[in-house]
């Protein structure tokens, strides 16, 4: 080989290393710069056990585990209920915000925004829970079905909306969807009585109690068959704190006939998937 054969030979392989390593630190400056997007490798409990506190707050949740550190100051409970499970499996807490009542679907939808991967060797998530018996079956009245003429599949899985009129004021108007004759996403686009707006009460408000109350209402229908919003019936099954239960402006059969309405109507909107 001559020297020139030499030189030319050294030439190349300085380029290809310089080339190497201008592309390889664009690619980890690109890499640096994205989004963090869920992890690939399984999280261990070890790791979740690390994120224990209000600056940083991992909690899993039927085997996912999410950081939920940013939306701690947002949550509508006191902030120790929510910190207890930092750090934890907290699955139970989360399906039990109150004794036997999960968060609803719009709180899922959030929560679904701050997963960062999967728990190690997580357990398979338990199945749905059975409905708890309706009060209307242990108060030996007849069953919602009956009382109610509906036989599964009387109506269609898709999105509803209707409203409780009375005297001419527009007092309840509903929105919910029916995913296999279960009630989900129920949401107030109305709630009124005697000129004042519940929807725009602040929390300190004196009335507020009665908001609160109508949207634990639509946390207890959430996933329910749809047959059981006889148990609207007796709200004392349904709403706590009932002292704050104002006669009039909170019945929760004006609930029922709001969602009778948007059965009548029919289907709003056909489901997206
Ligand atoms: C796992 C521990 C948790 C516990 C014990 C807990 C408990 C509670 C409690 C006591 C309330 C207020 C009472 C009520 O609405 O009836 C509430 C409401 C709520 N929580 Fe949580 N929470 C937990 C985690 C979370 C997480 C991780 C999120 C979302 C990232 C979340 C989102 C919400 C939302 C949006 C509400 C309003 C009502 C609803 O949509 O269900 N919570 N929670």
């Amino acid at each position: 080989m001559n020297l020139n054969k030499i030189a030319y030979t050294a030439l190349v392989a300085f380029g290809a290393a310089i080339a190497t390593l201008v592309i390889s630190h664009g690619l980890s400056g690109t890499r640096a710069g994205a989004t963090e997007p869920p992890r690939a490798a399984p999280i261990s409990r070890e790791e979740l056990a690390r994120h224990n506190s209000r600056d940083s707050c991992w909690k899993a949740i039927d085997g996912k585990v999410y950081d939920i550190t940013a939306y701690i100051p947002d949550h509508p409970s006191r902030e120790e209920v929510v910190l207890a499970w930092c750090g934890k499996d907290a699955s139970e807490g989360w399906h039990n915000k109150r004794p036997g009542v999960a968060h609803s679907g719009a709180a899922s939808r959030l929560l679904s925004g701050y997963l960062i991967g999967e728990l190690e060797d997580a357990a398979p998530p338990p199945p749905a829970a059975p409905a708890r018996a309706s009060p209307a079956a242990a108060a030996g009245r007849p069953d919602g079905r009956l009382l109610l003429g509906l036989a599964p599949g009387t109506y269609l899985d898709g999105r509803y909306r209707g409203s409780f009129l009375d005297r001419g004021e527009m007092q309840v108007g509903m929105q919910f969807d029916l995913r296999d004759g279960r009630l989900t996403a129920l949401e107030y686009r109305h709630l009124a009585y005697g000129g004042i707006d519940y929807l725009t009460l602040a929390e300190d408000a004196p009335l507020y109690p009665v908001t609160r109350q109508y949207r634990q209402v639509a946390d207890y229908l959430t996933g329910k068959p749809l047959h059981q919003i006889v148990d609207l019936y007796q709200p004392e099954q349904v709403v706590t704190d009932l002292d704050g239960y104002t006669g009039a402006s909170l019945r929760t059969s004006k609930v029922i006939s709001a969602i009778r309405d948007g059965l009548n109507r029919g289907v709003y909107q056909w489901p997206k998937e």
